[in-house]
C-alpha cells in the first residue's frame, strides 16, 4: 500500500522540470500531496504534471525564475492563490557548471550564487509566514559540494556550502516555533544535470573524479525517497540536519 504522508498538505517544489526535483514531485503527490511545481522548462514542467495526473495525483505548474527575487515571492503568492496554504517547502532548482577560477566573472558569480543560494533564501523567506500557519517545514537541497570542496566549482561550492549555512541558520532562528529547516545533500545522481556540466579548457581529469564515489550513482527517485521522509511529519524529531545521501561518499 502506497503511504499517505501528504495528505492534506500542499507542497511547493522548485525545479519539478526535470531530475530530483521531478521525481520529488511524483513522490509526494503519489503519497497525497497537492504538488505546486515550479521550473523554467516549460515542456518539463508539463511532463511532470502529466505524470502526475496519470498516476491519479493533484498538481499545479508555474513558470519563474528563482535567481530572481520577486519571481520567488510571486510563486509563493502564487501557490496560496491555488491553494490557499503551504505546508512543504522543498528547494531543489539548481545548476552546476564547472568553470575554471579564470573564467569566472562577476556576472557568472553572481548568477551562480542567485540560482543555487539565493533562490532557496529568497523563497524560504516568502513562505517563512505560512509554514508558520501549518507548521510546516523545508528541505533545502545540497550536494557534496556542500561539505567538500570540487575542482572547476568554486562558485557552485560556494552556493551549496551557503545553502547548509542557510539551513542551520533558520533551523536555530525558529527553534522556538512548529517549524522544520533540514537539507538533504545527494551525492552523484542520474539527472539531466550530468550532461550539463561541461568541461573547462585543459581541465584535471583526476581532480574531476575525486568527487566519485565507490559506489556509484544514484537515481532521482532514491534521492526523492530520502526527501520525502525529511519532509514528513514521521521526521518530525529532525530540525536543522543535514541529510547525506550519496552512497558512502563522504563516510571517510
Ligand atoms: N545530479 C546530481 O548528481 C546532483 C548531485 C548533488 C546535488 N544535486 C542538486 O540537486 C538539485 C536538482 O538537480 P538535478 O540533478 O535534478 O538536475 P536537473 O538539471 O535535472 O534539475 C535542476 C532543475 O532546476 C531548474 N532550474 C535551474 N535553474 C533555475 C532557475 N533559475 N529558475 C528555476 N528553475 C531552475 C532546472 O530547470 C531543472 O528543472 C540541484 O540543486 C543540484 O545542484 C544534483
Amino acid at each position: 500500500m502506497t503511504m499517505q504522508r501528504f495528505q492534506d498538505k500542499v507542497a511547493l517544489i522548485t525545479g519539478a522540470s526535470s531530475g530530483i526535483g521531478a521525481a520529488s514531485a511524483q513522490r509526494l503527490a503519489a503519497e497525497g500531496a497537492r504538488v505546486f511545481g515550479l521550473g523554467r522548462d516549460g515542456d518539463g514542467l508539463a511532463a511532470t504534471a502529466q505524470a502526475i495526473d496519470a498516476a491519479g495525483g493533484t498538481a499545479t505548474m508555474h513558470s519563474a525564475d528563482i535567481g530572481k527575487s520577486s519571481e520567488c515571492q510571486a510563486a509563493v503568492a502564487a501557490c496560496l492563490e491555488r491553494y490557499g496554504q503551504l505546508d512543504v517547502l522543498v528547494n531543489c532548482a539548481g545548476g552546476h557548471v564547472f568553470r575554471a577560477l579564470h573564467e569566472i566573472t562577476e556576472e557568472l558569480w553572481l548568477q551562480d550564487l542567485a540560482v543555487n543560494l539565493g533562490g532557496a533564501f529568497f523563497l524560504c523567506q516568502a513562505a517563512m509566514p505560512e509554514l508558520r500557519k501549518t507548521g510546516g517545514n523545508i528541505v533545502n537541497i545540497g550536494s557534496l559540494a556542500s561539505v567538500e570542496g570540487q575542482a572547476y566549482s568554486a562558485t557552485y561550492c560556494s552556493a551549496k556550502h551557503g545553502v547548509l549555512g542557510l539551513t542551520r541558520a533558520l533551523a536555530v532562528e525558529f527553534l522556538n516555533t512548529n517549524v522544520r529547516v533540514n537539507a538533504v545533500c545527494p551525492g552523484g545522481t542520474n539527472t539531466p544535470q550530468i550532461g550539463k556540466v561541461g568541461m573547462p579548457d585543459g581541465a584535471d581529469f583526476d581532480l574531476i573524479m575525486r568527487t566519485a564515489g565507490a559506489r556509484g550513482m544514484s537515481e532521482a527517485e532514491d534521492i526523492a525517497a530520502v526527501i520525502a521522509f525529511v519532509a514528513s511529519d514521521e521526521a518530525r524529531a529532525v530540525h536543522g540536519a543535514v541529510y547525506m545521501a550519496d552512497q558512502g561518499k563522504t563516510a571517510g
